[in-house]
């Protein structure tokens, strides 16, 4: 029996990113599965058949209540996945940005007093109400992007009520609006202010207190470390995240940022679902990766704004790693909520190609945050979260760079930007 379908995208060209392995890795990144002239049919928020317009005919049927948006010309993929922000914060940087622009670096900043802690101090004095409002905002401009998933990150509180504040925002947000958020506690972001005496102190109450807090009240689905010199070395992030795993949290890394610390061999060590950064991971970080499932993601938005060496993607992939792509969304080192000049950026200064670029930002970002099985490509089954971008060929979306080329957005099959 053909199933009746609610929503019909025809004659695109369809980026339909189904592989039959994920993440996708090394090489088979080079690949993207398209199909020119593609329908997507769908029904009940699913996406129901994919394929040449007779085969779709075949497996459904279409009535006088289905709605039919014709895509010729144009492009459609995937919503696409940021699997790595920092959405919610009181405040703006602005001030550092324009200093960094004339020589200042970012962790000379932080280590007198601003950078992190600046967000610190202006979260912990915003309303749940106002990190509610802004985080809103913030999501529209994502969404209108095409971005469908974006993974949330708390850590600009470092204390217990403030994290679990940032988090109630991030609750708050998904009850109320289309994009799917996904919950990650980072206590361990900086050395709160409290504790600049105490390390040792800081990194045991984040142990005894702040983690089973997080847990109990259900907020977080990840758990994430800075570690970073001068934040926090290995054997403290070891603590932190093996606390996490045993709480039953799954691991996010901050790893190899600024220095070349280990981070990457830690997130594989711990099986952590991504190690993101990667600026200076060392071989001995490549090699430890490719023995793990741990799912690289990286964030050249960072690079560009810090003016820093971009991270080794091209020698990653030659490795035969898979790799993400994300926005970093903060207030300091990255304070763009655009993944589509991400991924500009990621074919410009790391040399990656569309194809890398596209796989980068949908199933493989989807993979990082566990929900490969849900989200990230277009196939029967799957979540029919879909972008409608203005132009006919994929390869255009990355070079019209900074342009906001979506025009039709669709979460789980509802039109939520555009027609
Ligand atoms: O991913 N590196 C640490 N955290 C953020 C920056 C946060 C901030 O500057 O506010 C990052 O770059
Ligand atoms: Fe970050």
């Amino acid at each position: 029996m053909a199933e009746r379908i609610d929503l019909l995208v025809k004659g695109g060209q369809v980026v339909t990113a189904a592989h039959r392995a994920c993440p996708v890795r090394g090489r088979t990144m080079q690949n993207l599965p398209v199909l020119e002239g593609g329908w997507v049919a769908c029904a009940g928020g699913k996406v129901v058949a994919v394929g040449p317009e007779e085969k779709v005919r075949e497996q459904v049927e279409i009535t006088a209540k289905t709605e039919v948006i014709d895509a010729a010309g144009k492009v459609v993929t995937p919503g696409l996945i940021d699997p790595h922000t920092h959405l919610i914060f009181g405040g703006s940087r602005e001030d550092e940005f324009y200093l960094r622009a004339q020589g200042a670096d970012y962790m000379e900043i932080m280590e007198a007093g601003g950078g992190i802690l600046s967000s610190v101090r202006a979260t912990r004095a915003a309303s749940l109400e106002e990190l509610v409002e802004t985080g809103r905002q913030r999501l529209r401009w994502m969404l209108e992007l095409g971005v469908t998933t974006v993974e949330c990150k708390s850590g600009y509180g470092l204390d217990l009520e403030t994290e679990l504040k940032q988090l109630e925002a991030v609750r708050i947000l998904q009850r109320e609006q289309p994009v799917e958020l996904v919950p990650t506690f980072l206590g361990a972001h900086a050395w709160p202010p409290e504790y600049a005496g105490d390390h040792e102190g800081f990194v045991e109450f984040l142990l005894d207190t702040v983690l089973p807090a997080v847990k109990e009240q259900g907020v977080a689905e990840y758990v994430d470390v800075f570690t970073e010199k001068g934040v926090f070395s290995v054997e403290q992030s070891r603590r932190i995240l093996q606390k996490a795993q045993e709480l039953g949290f799954k691991l996010r890394m901050h790893a190899d940022e600024m220095h070349s610390l280990g981070g990457a061999e830690l997130a594989a060590e711990l099986n952590a679902a991504s190690a993101d950064h990667l600026l200076m991971v060392s071989g001995q970080g490549i090699r430890a990766l490719l023995e793990s499932d741990v799912v690289p993601i990286l964030l050249p938005g960072t690079a560009f704004t810090l003016r820093k060496p971009y991270a080794p993607a091209r020698k990653m992939l030659a490795a035969g790693l898979p790799l993400a792509l994300a926005t970093d969304f903060n207030p300091g080192s990255c304070p763009t909520a655009n993944l589509l000049l991400v991924m500009s950026i990621a074919c410009l200064y790391m040399a990656m190609t569309p194809e890398e670029v596209f796989n980068a930002v949908t199933i493989n970002a989807a993979h990082s945050l566990g929900r490969s099985q849900r989200l990230g490509s277009l196939e029967p089954g799957k979540q029919a979260d879909l972008v409608i971008f203005a132009v006919d060929d994929y390869k255009k979306i990355p070079y019209y760079i900074g342009v906001n080329l979506a025009e039709t957005v669709i979460k789980a099959g509802q039109v939520v930007v555009g027609n």
